[in-house]
């Protein structure tokens, strides 16, 4: 094997399966004019189903039309040119699949490569792009709820993942600092603001400010106008409004801040709504100049640009009873005078362009939302904005009743509490299975499982799904949780400590049984797997991923002993547990968990 690894040495530096047939296969296609549009679709891609080999091509089906010719003589003519003889069995299947059965050899050079690859096999991209990730985005002086979990733990992810890969990430908390919700705040603050409260715990005494306010103009008419005026008045620069919100505003990000630290998540800009005021009246002044806003009953307002089909207009509504069309314009400035969210949304548009030149921004924004970003997205369209934007939508985290999730009180429960819980249920599943000797490291590990649990229940579902939150199976030691991933993880750096030598990795590996060839396999995919991930913005794929190796790793452990075994075996067992265990820190690292020691 060694000769036959060396003549791919080069070749083979970080370069996935995939890559390498894909390459080989345009080759053995070359003199034939591909369009474009065809060319995505010719590519080599893993099967589903292991019977057709590792990976499959209809290469042969898509050309034949174009060539006139029967795809099954194309498919025998691309097998005979095509030069991967010392990488994969190839055949035909059905009416033209080229289907790629890879070596074992294959995998064992590739196996080598990746144990000795820092990146774990993931190349990076060859289009770096510059992406503003806008993320978490809490509204402030009411402490962030469970329903900003999921924007928070998707957002850290992804740019986990996009950093990783290569591009050049900023990330953004867009925090709605300067909304109504303020007027409520100052109204009660004035009332009876309880500074030793406010010192202890500032988020829940700014709770239950708002709170009083909120009930009380909810009953009361003169102090909903009251509110309204403390509003009006702050807007207008008042200054024991202004200092009282300046307050309130520090208070709530130290509060943030704190629960951002406990889940490891950061950000490098905090460019709340409130960095936006100075802008806003230029914002609404360039869109009238433009011809894209207008006025309208005192209003201004942005109408459709008249270009897009009503059916895809965000500016066009259809009623649900008369089926007729109507005009669904999006406020920029109120009547009153009042700008809103959707001004400022358009200069952080603005803004973001001027100072950071991004080839795409991401909103990772609740779903009900997805009318605002619509018509934003069209506005910026018209103005020639100069990057990509996408709105990454997600649904609702329901509980065990499959209802949106709410404390017996009937609230949205608070990101704080929620994890406690988690951290709770972690906590009896150590007390009956952990290994571990001292209090502290189980105290420690019970933090680590709680939050991470959070986390890969959160990202292991399709973003756009509700899910229910059932904490004692979130927690499991088995099923598709993060302690299971957690434990594969540790389960062969218990095998290191064992081992009596110091271990190296070996010059060659050989594998034979089916269980190391399926590792390798699995381990070979990562970096197949990860840049999907941003498709379509879909962290659960790497969970899938991640999920699917440990089972292969588990399956090979069974049936392969390691300590047990010598020699040349036993070094190549022993590097497929060191890639395993390598790559599924890797990979929970990019989720933002961390894989601990010992368990
Ligand atoms: N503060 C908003 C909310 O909690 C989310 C802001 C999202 N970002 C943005 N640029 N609109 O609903």
């Amino acid at each position: 094997m060694g000769a036959w690894h060396n003549a791919w040495k080069t070749f083979f530096d970080l370069v996935t399966f995939q890559t390498q047939l894909n390459t080989a296969l345009l080759n053995s296609i070359k003199g034939v004019e591909i369009p474009p549009t065809l060319l995505e679709r010719v590519g080599v891609i893993a099967s589903k189903d292991l019977q057709f080999g590792d990976y499959q091509s209809n290469a042969a089906m898509m050309l034949a039309k174009m060539l006139q010719k029967n795809p099954r003589e194309l498919a025998q003519e691309i097998i005979d040119k095509i030069e991967v003889d010392e990488l994969a069995e190839l055949s035909i299947a059905g009416p033209g699949f080229i289907n790629f059965k890879l070596k074992p050899e294959a995998f064992e050079a590739q196996l080598l490569e990746l144990a000795n690859d820092e990146r774990c096999g993931v190349p990076e991209v060859d289009a770096k792009q510059t992406y503003v990730i806008d993320f978490s985005s809490p509204n402030v002086a009411k402490p962030m709820h469970v329903g900003h979990i999921r924007s928070t733990i998707i957002g850290d992810a992804l740019s986990r993942i996009s950093r990783f890969l290569g591009h050049e990430v900023i990330t953004d908390n867009h925090i709605g600092d300067w909304g109504t919700q303020f007027g409520m705040v100052i109204w009660a603050w004035k009332q009876e603001v309880d500074e030793a409260a406010l010192k202890q715990a500032p988020l829940q005494e700014l709770l239950r400010l708002y709170r009083l306010a909120s009930n009380a103009s909810k009953e009361n008419e003169e102090i909903k106008n009251a509110c309204r005026q403390e509003l009006v008045q702050l807007q207008a620069g008042d200054a024991e409004n202004t200092a009282i919100w300046e307050r309130a505003v520090q208070l709530s990000k130290q509060g943030l801040q704190e629960i951002y630290t406990r889940l490891d998540v950061s950000f490098d800009h905090w460019l709340g709504e409130s960095a936006y005021n100075a802008e806003l009246a230029g914002t609404v002044q360039e869109l009238l100049e433009a011809g894209i806003a207008a006025e309208n009953d005192g209003a201004i307002c942005v109408f459709s640009g008249g270009t897009r089909e009503k059916k895809k207009d965000p500016f066009m509504k259809r009623d649900a009873d008369t089926k007729e069309w109507a005009d669904f314009p999006m406020i920029i400035q109120k009547s009153d005078g009042a700008y809103n969210y959707a001004t400022t949304d358009l200069a952080t548009l603005a803004y973001r362009r001027d100072h950071w030149k991004p080839d795409r921004v991401l909103y990772v924004v609740d779903h009900r939302q997805g009318a605002h970003f619509h018509q934003l997205f069209d506005i910026a369209e018209r103005t020639n904005y100069p990057a990509e934007l996408h709105h990454v939508a997600f649904g609702t985290i329901c509980g065990k009743d499959g209802k949106p999730l709410k404390t017996r009180a009937g609230d949205l429960p608070q990101l704080d509490d929620v994890l406690n819980e988690a951290v709770e249920a972690a906590q009896k599943v150590i007390a009956e299975k952990s290994h571990l000797d001292t209090e502290e490291e189980k105290v420690e590990l019970a933090e680590n499982i709680g939050l991470a649990s959070v986390k890969f229940t959160e990202l292991s579902h399709n973003r756009m799904s509700d899910y229910n939150f059932d904490l004692d199976k979130m927690v499991a030691l088995e099923g598709d949780t993060a302690p299971y991933l957690m434990y594969s993880y540790v389960r062969p750096q218990s095998i290191f400590r064992k081992l009596e030598q110091e271990f190296t990795l070996p010059a060659s590996v050989t594998l034979t049984e089916p269980q190391e060839i399926h590792l390798a396999r699995m381990l070979s995919r990562f970096g197949e797997v990860l840049p999907l991930v941003l498709e379509d913005y879909r962290p659960n794929l790497l969970t899938t991923y991640l999920l699917e190796l440990a089972r292969a790793f588990h399956s090979f452990f069974e049936a392969c002993p390691v300590l047990k075994s010598e020699g040349e075996v036993q070094a190549s067992r022993l590097t497929l547990c060191y890639t395993t265990a390598k790559t599924l820190k890797k990979g929970l690292s990019l989720l933002g968990i961390k894989a601990p020691e010992k368990m």
